[in-house]
């Protein structure tokens, strides 16, 4: 895999889902949402999807499920994804998707899946309490398979994903590569890209919803994400004293980092880094700063949007590129039930 651009001319189908689980942070927001607006601005074909059916493999709960899919989409759509420029669904809309994985299922060896680093976790953590023991369900084991049919159903042949789903692509291009071997070539390998950043939560470990407490949801208020930052945010430990040098950095772990991502411009971002290396700002100014001209720069126009969506305009979203997406992807199972012998009477 890797993340060369393709020949020019060449249209890239690029594609990505998100499951439903939990609001989304700051993380979600800036390293998956927002590249996916960046692709809209290109020829490519993008389809974004709500991973429903992945969401039910752990702590599933119905009525979650039936309120957070529209809650998800709600954010793309104010953060910028555009139903004209891609196709926006669910997962559960393409029923063909579950054909797919049988199919795929039928070129996945046993010994792989049980060896996948993100299943095994799942299954430490259900064996140390952590995680209820219904967790450990068949659609956990085959995840993976399923998120190949998402990819292959398309043909995608680029999937913008955070490095613990690296992964699962790879394998999609295993699938597509076994399948290609065995019954003729048909799906591109999908590669995923490097451009992914890595956004530091307050305690400078990766911002993730399952990583303690460390997430900005962004759906909280300007005030609320003031009083995270200067609760809990980390900054440099061997700067005692706001007369001491900091060290933007090597040594502060959840400021500076996020002023690079969100800060107007490069230049704001140096100047900040400057004026800590000559202690000529402490860090509570610099939490605020970041908060003011940079986190609310971006979230305060995504929330205004956001107020103004309504849950109807959603479903309506959803249905049309259901529709879409079932068209393009059944004409996958076709090519795929004739290629591997299976009949429809
Ligand atoms: P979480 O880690 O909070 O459970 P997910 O695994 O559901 O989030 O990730 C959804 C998308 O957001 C993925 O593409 C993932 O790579 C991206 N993402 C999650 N956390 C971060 C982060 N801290 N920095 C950059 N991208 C992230
Ligand atoms: N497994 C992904 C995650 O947890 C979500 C996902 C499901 C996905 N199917 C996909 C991502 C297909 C990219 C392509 O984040």
């Amino acid at each position: 895999m890797n993340s060369e651009p393709t020949e020019k001319n060449e249209k890239e189908v690029i594609l990505s889902g998100i499951r439903a689980t939990g609001a989304l942070h700051l993380g979600n927001y800036l390293g998956a949402v927002q590249h996916f607006v960046e692709f809209q601005q290109t020829e490519n074909a993008c389809l974004y999807f709500v991973a429903d059916w992945h969401s039910m493999t752990t702590d599933h709960d119905p009525e979650r499920l039936r309120r957070e899919p529209i809650e998800i989409v709600k954010d793309y759509i104010a953060a910028g994804l555009d139903p004209e420029r891609s196709i926006i669904y669910a997962q559960s809309s393409v029923p063909e998707l579950l054909e797919l994985t049988w199919y795929l299922a039928i070129l996945q060896m046993m010994p792989e899946l049980t060896a996948l680093p993100n299943y095994v976790e799942h299954l430490e953590r259900i064996a140390e309490g952590k995680e209820n023991t219904k967790n450990n369900n068949l659609g956990l084991f085959s995840y993976p398979i399923l998120m190949a049919a998402d990819i292959l159903g398309p043909r995608a042949t680029l999937v913008p994903v955070g490095k613990d789903q690296t992964i699962h692509v790879r394998l999609a291009g295993k699938l597509a590569r076994r399948f290609n071997n065995e019954y003729g070539e048909y799906f591109p390998v999908p590669r995923t890209t490097e451009r992914m950043i890595k956004v530091p939560g307050l305690d400078g470990e990766k911002m993730g919803k399952s990583q303690g407490d460390n997430a900005i949801d962004i759906h909280l208020s300007r005030e609320e994400i003031r009083r995270r930052y200067l609760k809990d945010g980390i900054t440099d430990k061997n700067r005692r004293l706001m007369s001491n040098p900091g060290d933007p950095y090597h040594g502060c772990k959840s400021v500076y980092p996020v002023h690079e991502l969100v800060t107007a411009g490069e230049t704001e971002a140096r100047e900040i880094a400057t004026l800590c290396q000559r202690a000529q700002i402490g860090c509570v100014a610099c939490k605020n700063r970041l908060v003011d001209n940079g986190i609310w720069r971006i979230l305060e126009p995504f929330q205004v949007r956001r107020a103004s969506l309504k849950s109807e305009e959603i479903v309506e979203i959803l249905h049309e590129g259901g529709k879409k997406a079932r068209r393009i992807i059944s004409e996958t199972l076709l090519e795929v039930r004739e290629r591997m012998g299976v009949r429809i009477y």
